[in-house]
């Protein structure tokens, strides 16, 4: 499927079909009540085990929108190819990249390691889209980091997308209350030198700014509408309007490929093939290059922390494709 979809032979064209296959691949595992939710952000733990929703939304705009697509959850780490394509875009992808690395660090999304060159592995673990962090307009204010940041977001989106886009306070307090990991990772990014920042006073702020933009609240409908986006080159479906390059986009999608889904992201390239980001709350977001994408919510978590119907949906959704045409 992954090669069709590269060079355009799988084609959604025949809409109604496709959906029907989507519905099919939904009702799969809907039963599949497996899982562990996440309780280390306390904010995360008191989900319903039972949510489940599937959004797609094409390149020409056209939505399926399936279960609990009103329930609204944070993006986690779907936020870290977004904020990594929007700084690459501001201040130029080799100045991110003299502080990140482009590879799959073969540890858990929140180790405390540096990579080659004494950086961090990849922007998609914790401790890269924190450096990532350091780098949104270090000489202004911590509100004109955050609107700079969000204002992207919602233009990714596009607030035509109707779930909206909004901010979890409880969530965000959650993270910054009980973010002890990764205050341990900015005091070891610190150390090490690998952020520009001179003071723990400036610690702080650049980890706000990651814990709120891990607290970005939306839905899937959302979520699916930001995808189709990047599968559009960084032009907003709805509007046209070009809100990341497509440089930066296809560099986004190089590394969801290659590190998108945890320490199972090897795993998932050569199953599902696809450029893909998961995160904590249950959320994954699939990108289907020039059709469209894909946004999946159940926060029940496998063990390498991905979601187990979102896992279970995309397997079964490409074997109807690989059955389709055999
Ligand atoms: O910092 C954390 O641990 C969470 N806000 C995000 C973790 C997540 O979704 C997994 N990351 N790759």
């Amino acid at each position: 499927l992954a090669l069709q979809v590269l060079t355009k032979g799988l084609v959604v064209g025949d809409f109604k079909t496709f959906k029907e296959d989507v519905i099919a691949a939904f009702d799969s595992v809907r039963k599949d009540g497996s899982g562990e939710i996440t309780t280390y952000i306390p904010g995360l733990s008191t989900y319903d085990t039972n949510k489940w929703s599937v959004s797609f939304c094409s390149v020409d705009g056209q939505v399926v929108a399936l279960g609990d697509y009103k329930d609204t959850f944070t993006l986690q780490s779907v936020t870290k190819p977004i904020l990594y394509g929007i700084m690459c875009d501001a201040v130029g992808t080799d100045t991110v990249h003299r502080y990140v690395g482009k590879e799959p660090s073969g540890f858990g999304f929140n180790k405390i390691v540096l990579g080659y060159g004494d950086v961090p592995h990849n922007p998609l673990i914790n401790i890269g889209a924190i450096t990532v962090a350091s780098l949104v307009l270090p000489d202004e204010s911590i509100s004109d980091r955050f609107e700079f940041c969000y204002s992207k977001y919602k233009d990714l989106a596009c607030n035509m997308s109707p779930g909206g886009i909004s901010f979890n306070n409880v969530v965000y307090l959650s993270e910054k209350h009980n973010g002890h990991r990764n205050y341990a990772i900015g005091h070891y990014l610190l150390n090490k030198g690998c952020i520009d920042a001179s003071s723990t006073g400036r610690l702080m702020e650049i980890l706000e700014l990651y814990f709120q933009l891990c607290s970005i609240e939306v839905d899937t409908r959302t979520v699916a509408a930001m995808g189709a986006t990047l599968a559009n080159g960084g032009k907003n479906v709805f509007t046209g309007e070009e809100v990341l390059s497509k440089n930066t986009v296809q560099n986004m999608l190089s590394l969801m490929y290659s590190c998108g889904m945890y320490d199972y992201s090897g795993e998932w390239s050569f199953e599902i093939g696809l450029p893909a980001k998961s995160g904590v709350s249950g959320v994954i977001m699939v990108i289907l290059p020039n059709l469209g994408s894909l946004a999946m919510w159940s926060p029940p978590l496998d063990h390498y922390g991905n979601s187990v119907r979102g896992l279970g949906f995309t397997r079964n959704l490409l074997s109807r494709f690989k059955n389709d045409t055999a």
